[in-house]
């Protein structure tokens, strides 16, 4: 692995791999230090051409747990607004000593643009709405880490599925791993071939809830156009929000995840958030693990311990 810019394409196999490396790097972050030397020396870049909350942060505290130096870009602050390119940014950045660039732009293939231009490896932060391939990993260690298996399990993703890359990458993942994917959404909502992907297509949540082992809310991406193609928000969260009311017809071990950001009282009700059972900050928690077990893998340290 030279980079790790998508899902598509990976095996159970590599998947499982990851996800069990991701394991390990758990126990680390619940040492006492939670960290460990193995990338002393090494230099991870996190290049943010869109906003982040989560997954910037995440990258950060993941490679100073193994140990690693941290440079950040930000674009508002930057150059790009004096007229720089995006390839003379990226060989500046380089040329200053990176080991690795973690990059997000709004832009589809961006990262793979990056990954021509230097050799280092280059990690897709999320690239327009096309993929975002860590949040697969750590959504499915999620999962793993509540059922034991994704094998078998009936997962929900509900909501913005046409402009949602973590719902791409999410499906490949999921499917990859043995799961039985359902979207959920009003036509306007959906992929515009959803038979490309590997996954059920309903338009009706109250008739798919029951059935279900993981819904996965997706927030309505309102800056990809997401929000003019439904007559309003109230109107959607009637027809697909997550209410409290819908919670209740879940199976009794059924478990809500969300990428995040999240829009209470939208496609989530605010106490359906805070539920037991809502395990969003189990996958902001084990964010930090898979984007671990990644860097690892591609910056090749030697041992873990
Ligand atoms: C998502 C993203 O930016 O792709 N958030 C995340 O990284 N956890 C989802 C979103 O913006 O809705």
């Amino acid at each position: 692995m030279n980079h790790f810019l998508t899902i598509e394409g990976l095996t159970r196999d590599d998947l499982g791999s990851l996800l069990d490396d991701a394991d390990e790097f758990v126990e680390v972050l619940h040492r006492p230090i939670p960290k460990v030397p193995a990338l002393r020396g090494k230099t991870v870049a996190t290049m943010f051409f869109e906003a982040s909350t989560r997954t910037k942060m995440s990258f950060e505290k993941a490679a100073k747990a193994l140990s690693a130096d941290t440079m950040s870009f930000s674009p508002g602050t930057s150059s790009l607004s004096k007229g720089e390119s995006l390839k003379d940014t990226v060989l500046t950045i380089k040329a200053m000593g990176t080991d690795a660039m973690v990059v997000r732009h709004t832009a589809t293939g961006a990262p793979w643009r990056i990954a021509e231009w230097i050799e280092q490896p280059v990690l897709n932060g999320g690239d327009g709405a096309h993929q975002h391939p860590t949040q697969a990993l750590l959504d499915a260690l999620t999962i793993r880490q509540h059922f034991g298996t994704l094998d078998d399990l009936k997962i929900g993703i509900v909501g913005d599925i046409r402009h949602s890359r973590v719902a791409r990458s999410d499906i490949q993942a999921f499917s990859t791993l043995g799961a039985d994917v359902t979207m959920v959404a009003p036509r306007t909502l959906l992929p515009v071939v959803p038979e490309v992907f590997d996954a059920a297509v309903s338009e009706d949540l109250d008739d798919v809830l029951s059935d279900l082992d993981v819904v996965y809310v997706l927030r309505v991406q309102a800056e990809r156009g997401g929000a003019s193609v439904f007559p309003s928000l109230p109107e959607y969260t009637a027809r697909y929000g997550v209410t409290k009311e819908r919670f209740s017809r879940l199976k009794p071990d059924a478990i809500v995840l969300h990428p995040g950001p999240m829009n209470r009282g939208v496609e989530i009700e605010g106490a359906v958030a805070d539920d037991p059972r809502a395990l969003i900050l189990d996958q902001v928690f084990n964010g930090v693990a898979v984007r671990m077990a990644v860097l690892f893998r591609l910056l090749g340290g030697e041992h873990a311990e």
